[in-house]
């Protein structure tokens, strides 16, 4: 391990644990050396599975071996979780939603500049080769000036893949801060923060089934928040976008993340994922289709099932924290970054409970594109758009 590397414990050791834990040996700068769970045998079992140490959740803050909490826990746990890395002086990397509300996601950033620490969140995906790509293409004016776009995201929900489903469906789910939170932070990294936000929600089910396989599995599930809503963004640079999000439609409808501009018309890559091409249209030209490099850590779509494959380099985010501190520069999924995304997310909830706009008090900095300059430690990512 060479002295600038930043050893990691990973607390959470559910569903999404196996993706960095596996994605973390394709990088250099990190290394995950411990886990952690509130269920014993769940972390002893990635441990095994990892080659990792095993350590009670206090035992993982207390570790003077780890400098950086990696928090995988569910949404509503993000913000005591978190409050107890930073306490224990531990750069931290959070999950998305920063927290479930407005004055989760201040207190931690608030807590974590007071004591020093870095304070990183998810997505990460706005640094794989497909958001980058995207990213130099209209920093380059590709589509000139950004006039309006669309998000548009509907399917099935998440009890028939996610073996333990319910946290979706209570405060801190719901499809906009759970799957809302790649396309608003692909926006913001594309065209820069948001000013305004309207919308109205719904929520097609009372209640979901789980059909997922596992212990779960026929357990019926209030739900807690909307699972629909539909609205728009005005950004700061004056281009209004629609969103529509759903989780209440049976057969899912393909994705959309759309910018018109004055200049051109581009169709974004998945923001859930990393690679994807882009296309673009020159005023009215017809799309040409602009690839990244190939996937090296692709794995199927467990989400829709469909068998596709899907790059999907969580760890990122990490990696680039990591790098940041040793070059003494800031990272990139800041926490800056992250609350702003979290209070525009907010905003939509709010703007349909109160029948009116939102106005968004917070804003944040575009993160730096990657350049050539970082495809050394990018590795195993697909880079070539950089
Ligand atoms: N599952 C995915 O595909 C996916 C993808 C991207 C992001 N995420 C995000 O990752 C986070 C975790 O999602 P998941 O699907 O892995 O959830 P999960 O329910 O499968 O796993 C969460 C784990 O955290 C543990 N836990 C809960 N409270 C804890 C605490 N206080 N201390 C220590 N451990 C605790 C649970 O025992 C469980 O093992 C969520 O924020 C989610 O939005 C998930």
């Amino acid at each position: 391990m060479s002295p600038t590397t930043l050893r990691a414990g990973v607390l959470g050791c559910g569903n999404i644990s196996d993706t960095y834990l596996s994605r973390a040996r394709a990088f250099e700068g990190v290394e995950i050396v411990a886990c952690a769970d509130t269920d014993a045998g769940r972390a002893s079992a990635q441990a095994e599975r990892y080659g990792v140490r095993a350590l009670a959740p206090e035992a993982l803050l207390a570790d003077p071996g780890v400098d950086i909490v990696i928090n995988l826990t569910p949404p509503k746990a993000h913000a005591a979780v978190g409050a107890g890395v930073i306490a224990a002086g531990k750069h931290l990397y959070s999950e998305k939603p920063l927290g479930v509300s407005l004055e989760e996601g201040r207190a931690l950033v608030a807590a974590a500049e007071r004591a020093g620490v870095r304070l990183g969140c998810a997505p990460d995906t706005i640094l794989g080769g497909g958001h980058q790509l995207a990213r130099k293409l209209v920093d380059e004016g590709a589509i000139g000036r950004p006039i309006s776009g669309a998000i548009w995201f509907a399917t099935r929900g998440m009890e028939h893949w996610h073996p333990d489903p319910a946290f979706f469906f209570q405060a801190g789910g719901g499809p906009i801060l759970d799957i809302g939170a790649y396309y608003v932070t692909a926006l913001v990294n594309l065209i820069g923060p948001v000013r305004r936000v309207v919308g109205i929600g719904a929520r097609g089910f009372a209640e979901r089934v789980v059909t997922s396989e596992g212990p779960h599995q026929g357990a019926r599930l209030p739900v807690e928040v909307d699972t629909l809503v539909v609205g728009a963004l005005e950004f700061a640079c004056g281009a209004v976008v629609s969103l529509t999000a759903t989780w209440d439609v049976w057969a899912e409808t393909p994705f959309r993340l759309e910018l018109y501009g004055s200049e051109g018309t581009m169709l974004l890559p998945d923001p859930n994922f990393f690679g994807g091409a882009t296309r673009l249209s020159r005023r009215g030209e017809p799309f040409e289709r602009i690839e990244p490099s190939a996937m090296a850590h692709a794995r199927p779509n467990r989400r829709t099932g469909r068998g596709e494959e899907v790059a999907d380099y969580r760890m990122l985010g990490v990696v680039d924290l990591a790098r940041a501190i040793a070059e003494g520069r800031g990272h990139r999924c800041s926490g800056q970054l992250a609350l702003h995304v979290l209070e525009v997310l907010l905003a939509f909830d709010r703007a349909a409970r109160e029948g009116r706009q939102v106005e968004i008090a917070s804003t944040c900095e575009r993160p730096q594109a990657l350049g050539p300059q970082d495809l050394r430690w990018r590795a195993a990512a697909d880079a070539s758009a950089a």
